[in-house]
Formats: C-alpha cells, structure tokens, sequence
C-alpha cells in the first residue's frame, strides 16, 4: 500500500527538475498525477508513455487555462485531493537590470500562479471535505539573498499559503509551504559553469552540499500524504541548514 493510494495529485511545473521527481514519487506511492506545465513539449517526452500520469498543457498565469484544466481532471478521476503549486521561474538579474516587465512576470508566474491553482481546486476540496496543498517557495523569502522579484514573489507565496491554512483548516484542508535552498535542477544550470559559486554555496551551507531534487520532493510527499494529517500552516526549510547560520 502506497503513501498516496489511491490519491489524484495535481503538480505544476511537473516536466522538469522538482516537479518531475515529485510526479516520480507520487506514483511509486500510488496516486494518479496530473503532470502540469507550460512546457508541452517535456512533458510529452517525460510522461507519454506513463499510464499513472495525465499530461495537462497548463500556463499557470492564466484564469481560463486553470479553470479548464481542473474541471477536465475532476470530470475524469473525480476528484483532487492533492496541489503542489511548484512551477516557477527564476532570475540572474541585479537591481540595475531588472525591469518593470521582468517583475511583473516573475509576480504573475510564482505568485498569482499559485493563487488561482488555490482558487480553482479549493471549491472541490471544500465539497470533499479534504485535501492538501503544498506550495513551493523559497529560502529566499526567508533570510536576505537579493532585492529582486523572485524573492518577493516567493514571499507572496509564504503569504498566501498561511492565509489559505487559516481560512481553510475548517474544511479538512491542509496548506503547508516549502522552501528549498539551492536544488540542482534545471533553474540552478548556471551554477555548472561556476564552480567557485559553488563551492561558496557549499562552504556556507551546514550539510556541505547542495540539495538535489528528492530532498524537497520527500519533503512534499510527506506534507502531501495523511501522515501530516495535523499538519497546516507549517513552513518547511529544506536547505541543508543555510539559512540557520
Ligand atoms: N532549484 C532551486 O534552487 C530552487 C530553490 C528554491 C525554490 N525553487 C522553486 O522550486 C520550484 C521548482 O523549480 P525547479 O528548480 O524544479 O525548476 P525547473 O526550471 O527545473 O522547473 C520549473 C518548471 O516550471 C515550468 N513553468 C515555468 N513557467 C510556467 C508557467 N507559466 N506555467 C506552467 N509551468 C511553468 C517549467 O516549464 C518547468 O518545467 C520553482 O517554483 C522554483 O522557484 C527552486
């Protein structure tokens, strides 16, 4: 018996880096996923073939597409008992060269993106009596690490995340955040061709390394799963200890 049996698992972002060991996971723990993402491409090459994984092309910015990627899901397995609101984007700009443009997108991606997952799947968990959301932030929302939109994207996410635990406990629906460190994914591809940065990263992180997708994705299943059943509103550092020094 898996840690998800028989749960439907909504994942964002889930053609790549922590979403796709998250879709890996869930399904190894018995749950359906829907793999969402705005890349159609990598998801049909990632999970084409896999019979435990719906596919949903998803651009997590937009009202229409969420509103008919849930109703498709729910009209087809019932239900949605779980959301990892996971996909996201990041930037390697400093203050000087971030624009108006660039805030508003990273606001609109890993912000607002997690407020209307909420707002569509939060109805059907409310008629179920149940479920649980995951949200994925950042340390960066947490400890000082760049006056840029991506860490105030990710503290919009803290925030969100804490209202929704509060309003929703009543309905059976938990609402916990998650705030990776540096993950080896995709995002952090940058980091290959400096390994100075890395080796500074290393050096102030408590765990000597870096942290790679199943640490966060572990994580989640657990916060995901009935085993965190009195869990809500709880805020997850996953970071090797970085932001504890
Ligand atoms: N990697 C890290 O070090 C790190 C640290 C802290 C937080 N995070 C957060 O973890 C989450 C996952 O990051 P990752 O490292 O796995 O990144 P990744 O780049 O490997 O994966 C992100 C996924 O999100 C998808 N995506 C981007 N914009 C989208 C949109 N508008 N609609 C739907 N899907 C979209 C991408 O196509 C991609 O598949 C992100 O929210 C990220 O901000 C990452």
């Amino acid at each position: 018996m898996g840690r998800l049996q028989d749960k439907v698992a909504f994942v964002t972002g889930g053609a790549s880096g922590m979403g796709e060991m998250m879709v890996k996971l869930f399904t190894a723990e018995g749950a359906t996923v829907i793999a969402a993402d705005i890349n159609e491409a990598a998801l049909e090459e990632k999970w084409g073939s896999n019979e435990k994984v719906m596919t949903v092309k998803l651009n997590v910015t937009s009202d229409e597409e969420w509103e008919a990627a849930v109703v498709k899901v729910v009209d087809k397995l019932g239900k949605i008992d779980i959301l990892v609101n996971n996909a996201g984007i990041s930037t390697e700009k400093g203050l000087n060269e971030i624009t108006i443009e660039d805030w508003r997108k990273l606001s609109d991606i890993n912000g607002f993106g997690p407020f209307l997952g909420m707002k569509h799947v939060l109805p059907y968990m409310k008629e179920a009596a149940k479920g649980s959301i995951v949200n994925i932030s950042s340390y960066t929302a947490l400890i000082g690490m760049g006056l840029n939109p991506y860490s105030a994207s990710k503290g919009a996410v803290r925030a969100i995340s804490r209202a929704a635990a509060a309003d929703f406990g009543q309905y059976g629906i938990r609402v916990n955040t998650v705030f990776p460190g540096v993950i080896e994914t995709p995002m952090t591809k940058v980091l290959e061709s400096s390994q100075e940065m890395v080796a500074s990263l290393v050096k102030m992180t408590p765990l000597a390394r870096l942290g790679q997708p199943e640490d966060v994705s572990n994580a989640v299943l657990f916060l995901a799963s009935d085993e965190a059943a009195y869990i809500t509103g709880a805020e997850l550092v996953i970071d090797g200890g970085f932001s504890a020094r």
